[in-house]
């Protein structure tokens, strides 16, 4: 199997013509609104050239046309978003001991928020390797959150803002796409997403008082898991400023996140998991930007430079949420590092099974890194890895849904979390909340 990549740009059927229209239309929203809010930087030159790699490019479209295909096969499988967000199964039952998570971040562990807000047809080929359709999701297909989510045994989370199709009896996805937590530093940033919640749990109370039937009640409130996963978009703004004025920001982003966490339990949450950011430094975006030298290389080709503030940024994090719990007797509230899991990703990918960890599965520009700021997943240039490849970048920013999965399952294991708890511990953890 050496034919790694098949370039959009070939021939194709009228499928693929209309798909590639799709990906223009995406193109002037997403490359502007998502890509470009999401990391606000703007490298100098086309990162990567973007030059004959027969390797690459046998340009008959067939993956592409493959996944136009599986596209209209939805609803067959039973493993669709649609069977498992839509029929609220679980929500039905209303056992005491049923899950709600509230889930607040960026394109991370955003389940569709951003398209809903912005109105983006996301397009194929996001989605295409598990939910064969596009979602809204960032990825070939689920996000950790998805596996935390099935993990319990619980349906994924209905982005907060979607309108049609949601069921919220399991909990809300407040995440969005291009999110920081940094107040003003995106639309959606964590303090809007904190006022959401709030306006949600408000409206809710109102509601139950009346005597109407609410998809979250009063005890599932009270027992809510809080998940928090944001910094990354905040960090990544920052990393063209010289290092040291990096490090001085990152207070600023950690006081953001433990605001929240304190808002939260002043209005009745006690079960926090917080993750760390991931390595920065061994993105493909990042690893893209034109350098001088080969110097911040680590062993395993990752930028030392990114790294280190990812890893300063969690330090600080992680502190933060022990002085919570100091203060937060009452309350659980779990960092659990993400960073060491992906890292662990790229260090020991072959035991993972990832063929190249440091190499965009949808982008441009082939090896090293596949990927071109100008040309990316979903612009008519894109260049695709094979369906069953196993990469562990989709776009150069965000994972692949495999990728997605071996992180969860360290992490749902509690082994990179302070307290080494598991995140199933923390349904029936016996927090005493109040109604704040
Ligand atoms: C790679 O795997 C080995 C064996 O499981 C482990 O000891 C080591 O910490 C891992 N490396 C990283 C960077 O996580
Ligand atoms: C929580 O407790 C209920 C009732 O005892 C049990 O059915 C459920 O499996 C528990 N959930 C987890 C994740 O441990």
């Amino acid at each position: 199997m050496t034919s790694g990549l098949v370039t959009a740009g070939g021939g194709g059927g009228g499928k693929v013509m209309s798909l590639r229209l799709q990906y223009y239309v995406v193109l002037g929203g997403v490359a502007a609104v998502v890509l470009l809010a999401c990391l606000r930087y703007t490298p100098t030159a086309a990162a990567v050239a973007a030059v004959g790699y027969g390797f690459w490019g046998n340009g008959d479209g067939a993956s592409l046309a493959a996944a136009g295909a599986a596209a209209t096969t939805v609803g067959g499988t039973g493993t669709s978003a649609a069977a498992t967000t839509g029929g609220g199964g679980a929500g039905g039952g209303r056992s005491p001991s049923r899950v709600v998570i509230f889930n607040f971040g960026d394109s991370n562990s955003d389940t569709g928020g951003m398209a809903a807000a912005m109105g983006l047809n996301i397009a194929l080929p996001e989605g295409r390797t598990y939910f064969r359709r596009p979602t809204g999701r960032i990825s070939d297909g689920r996000l950790v959150i998805d596996f935390i989510c099935e993990s319990l045994n619980t349906p994924h989370l209905s982005p907060y803002l979607k309108s049609l199709g949601s069921d919220f009896s399991n909990g809300v996805n407040f995440a969005i796409g291009g999110s920081t937590a940094t107040p003003g530093g995106s639309t959606f940033s964590l303090d809007v997403q904190l006022h959401q919640f709030l306006y949600f749990r408000t409206r809710s109370i109102e509601l139950i008082n009346q005597g109407v039937r609410t998809p979250i009640d009063r005890d599932g409130f009270r027992n809510a898991i809080y998940t928090i996963d944001i910094g990354q978009n905040d960090l990544a703004a920052y990393m063209n400023l010289p290092y040291d004025q990096v490090l001085a920001k990152i207070p600023t982003i950690v006081a953001h996140i433990k605001y929240t966490i304190e808002a939260l339990y002043g209005h009745g949450g006690r079960k926090f998991w917080v993750h760390g950011t991931g390595a920065l430094g061994c993105l493909p975006q990042k690893l893209s930007i034109p350098r001088d030298d080969d110097s911040d290389l680590d062993g395993n080709g990752c930028l030392k430079t990114y790294n280190a503030a990812a890893r300063e940024f969690n330090a600080q994090l992680g502190a933060a949420c022990r002085r919570l719990r100091q203060r937060m007797a009452d309350a659980a509230v779990v960092f659990t590092d993400v960073y060491a899991a992906k890292y662990d990703l790229v260090a020991n990918h072959t035991l993972h099974g990832i063929e190249r960890p440091l190499m965009a599965c949808c982008g441009n520009g082939g090896p090293p890194y596949n990927y071109n700021h100008f040309k990316m997943c979903m612009s008519a240039e894109m260049e695709l890895c094979d369906m069953g490849a196993r990469f562990a970048s989709w776009d150069g920013v965000h994972y692949t849904e495999a990728a997605n999965a071996i992180v969860a399952a360290r992490v749902l294991t509690g082994e990179y979390s302070t307290p080494p708890v598991r995140f199933a511990s923390l349904v029936n953890s016996t927090a005493v909340p109040n109604d704040g």
